[in-house]
């Protein structure tokens, strides 16, 4: 579950960011509360965290948005809010059962002319939009041990100046934990720890971590 930045904040900061900047509106609720009627894990993006997307995504200027990993759609209504009229999210998504609630999601927060929803494996189906691209933003909150492999593909199809942002960069608290003290690491934590190097020290990004609950890592493209 995304816990926002609640990690390490006292309660009353968290009550005062939330009360002050109101990062969910009913729109929102009611895609959380579909998406749990459906059954499908509320592993959606904290409340905040669908703020920061909103706000990176105005402040980058983007009109050509990519996600990898719709679920239900909340994440996309977020970026799309962000988008400018003739803007465009392409989302994918390799659940049936998730994609028909985003469609829905996107319906009810009159972003549908705004999105495209991929379904199938995002390897498979990431080429489909190249003809579209330079990209100007890709946000990464899918299979945890494909990140380095979507990263290798938002290098490729961003333009320079364009945003990659990775969910759950924190590796749900493990990923500071070295292979020489947890010899059983998760491939998941393994690819976690190399998509921040990769965006960290690899040349092809600058980047920042956003210390919110889950780790929301940020690079901007320069080569
Ligand atoms: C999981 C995945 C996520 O993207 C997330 O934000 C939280 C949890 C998971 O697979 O458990
Ligand atoms: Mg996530």
């Amino acid at each position: 579950m995304s816990k926002d930045f609640s990690g390490g904040h006292a309660p009353e900061l968290i009550q005062y960011v939330l009360e002050t900047f109101k990062p969910e509106d009913s729109v929102l609720v009611d895609i959380r509360k579909r998406t749990e009627a459906a059954g499908i894990p509320l592993i959606q993006v904290g409340a905040v965290d669908g703020l920061h997307l909103e706000v990176l995504t105005r402040m980058a200027k983007v009109e050509k948005a990519v996600e990898i990993g719709t679920l239900g759609g909340y994440s996309g209504v977020c970026i799309a809010r962000g988008l400018p009229t003739h803007g465009k999210l392409f989302t994918f998504e390799i659940n049936e059962d998730n994609a028909a609630v985003a469609r829905e999601s996107f319906k009810k927060a009159g972003v549908e002319s705004k999105t495209e929803i991929f379904l199938g494996p995002a390897l498979e189906n990431l080429s489909k939009i190249e003809k579209h691209g330079l990209f100007d933003l890709v946000f990464i909150d899918a299979d945890k041990a494909n990140y380095p492999n979507y990263l290798k593909w938002a290098a490729d199809h961003l333009k320079i100046g364009g945003v990659v942002i990775g969910d759950n960069t924190f590796a749900f608290g493990k990923i500071a934990r070295t292979k020489h003290e947890n010899t059983e690491e998760s491939q998941s934590v393994r690819a976690l720890r190399d998509f921040n190097f990769q965006l960290a020290q690899s040349g092809r990004f600058r980047a920042t971590m956003l210390p919110t609950g889950e780790g929301l890592t940020v690079g901007v493209k320069v080569k």
